[in-house]
């Protein structure tokens, strides 16, 4: 399904891709202000479109209140509004409203699901997770065994971009913690078998979504996982807004913040989930953007999206493998990025020559630490996709990658 006006789009220079995504482009007003820009970063965050703006100006405009405190009319509105985006959240990942957690990011989810799971764990207990994940699901597991005195066990990178997480998990294990999609690789392990292994000796399945949902979805009633977060800007909503799915099971764990909005007698009866994890003054305006952000995304096949950006994927693939000294990290099944080095030139290099030439990429370590060291690499430069991404911007990529190989032989 293509949203509006279904004609193929055909590159002069570089071949096909059948998505319309010159139309959907039109949609994100940074586009209109800046024709140049090449935004090739998405993996980092993606551009917004209107209907996310006019959604959050929306609620100041018309119903700024805070939420569960005021009884006058615009207060109620704004709870609706919370609670509202609450179900559509629910709806769309196949979970319960109660087991919807609002977050500022997908790394305060992280750490809310293993600040919680901590206290569950003991001596000898094993947590799993893999060399491909984000720091923001690595560390809050590290802390988590430290408290606890649990081992955390990393599954060794394998061929393109694979990782054997079932032969590790065991009797021992109580976590396993992966990404549904490298933020570096664009690939992540199979969730069915490692959730049928992990069922078999009762340990809890965590997914970090903050990369997946965009471009595979994620239905956790397909998927029988415990926990799963991912986080708004990723998906072309507001900054400032996450989501932890917490299975029912789960909502005994401790809550994360302390504060208003979440007790029900003092000093610790909390309210039911998922107040209780809520404390504080949340992102209401934010969580209007995610919800018009989230309408905006389900107006598309997410096959065909993640067609569409395979189609850059193998472009830029094709491209830059013509050029000396690059070197392609990712493989080449990565849905919706090209990770690559070119050998005597640093990451950085790379990224401010192309920034010169409004083509924007990242570079560094991408907060993936363990994946930098098993690919022997302490940088790399990353091209990631989105549906507003199209033949052209390749083009240009691969127009300023040359440049970079000719300020540098
Ligand atoms: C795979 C993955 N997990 C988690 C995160 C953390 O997201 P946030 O910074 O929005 O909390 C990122 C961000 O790049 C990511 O790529």
């Amino acid at each position: 399904m293509q949203k509006k006006g279904n004609e193929a789009k055909i590159s002069p220079v570089l071949a096909y891709t059948m998505f319309d995504w010159k139309n959907v482009k039109k949609d994100f007003p940074i586009f209109e202000k800046r024709p140049d820009l090449v935004f090739l970063d998405n993996a980092s965050t993606t551009q917004k479109p209107l209907v996310v703006l006019d959604a959050e100006r929306d609620f100041y405009l018309k119903s700024n209140a805070n939420v569960h405190r005021g009884v006058y009319e615009i207060a109620a509105k704004a709870d609706q509004l919370y609670e509202q985006v609450r179900t559509e959240i629910a709806e769309w990942i196949g979970a319960k409203p109660e087991e919807i957690i609002f977050t500022k990011n997908a790394t305060e989810a992280a750490n809310l699901i293993a600040n919680g799971l901590a206290t569950t764990l003991g001596v000898d207990d094993e947590i799993v997770v893999t060399e491909l994940e984000h720091h923001a699901n690595f560390l809050p597991w590290l802390e988590a065994a430290k408290r606890s005195g649990a081992i955390v066990k990393i599954t060794k990178l394998g061929v393109n971009g694979g990782t054997d997480v079932v032969s590790e998990i065991n009797e021992k294990t109580k976590i396993v913690a992966v990404t549904q999609m490298s933020n570096v690789m664009g690939i992540g392990p199979d969730i069915n078998e490692i959730l049928m292994a992990a069922k078999k000796v009762g340990a809890k399945v965590i997914l970090d979504s903050a990369q997946g949902i965009v471009h595979s979805g994620l239905r956790v009633d397909q998927h029988k996982i415990d926990a799963a977060f991912f986080t708004g800007h990723k998906l072309f909503g507001p900054m400032g807004t996450g989501i932890l799915f917490l299975r029912s099971e789960l909502s005994g764990i401790n809550p994360l913040l302390f504060g208003g909005g979440m007790i029900k007698e003092l000093p610790d009866q909390w309210l039911d989930t998922p107040h209780k994890f809520e404390a504080g003054t949340p992102n209401v305006a934010g969580l209007a953007g995610l919800s018009a952000a989230i309408k905006y995304l389900r107006q598309f096949d997410v096959k065909e999206i993640a067609e569409h950006e395979r189609s850059l994927v193998k472009m830029a693939r094709e491209e830059l493998l013509k050029i000396e000294d690059v070197r392609l990290l990712s493989p080449q099944n990565a849905t919706s990025m090209v990770s690559f080095v070119i050998e005597g030139v640093h990451s950085h290099d790379i990224a401010s020559i192309l920034g010169e030439e409004g083509v924007c990429i990242r570079a560094g370590h991408h907060c993936a630490k363990p994946l930098m060291n098993a690919l022997g690499v302490t940088a790399s430069t990353r091209v990631s996709f989105a549906m507003y991404n199209g033949p052209e911007d390749v083009e240009k990529l691969i127009s300023a990658v040359k440049k970079v190989k000719e300020i540098f032989t």
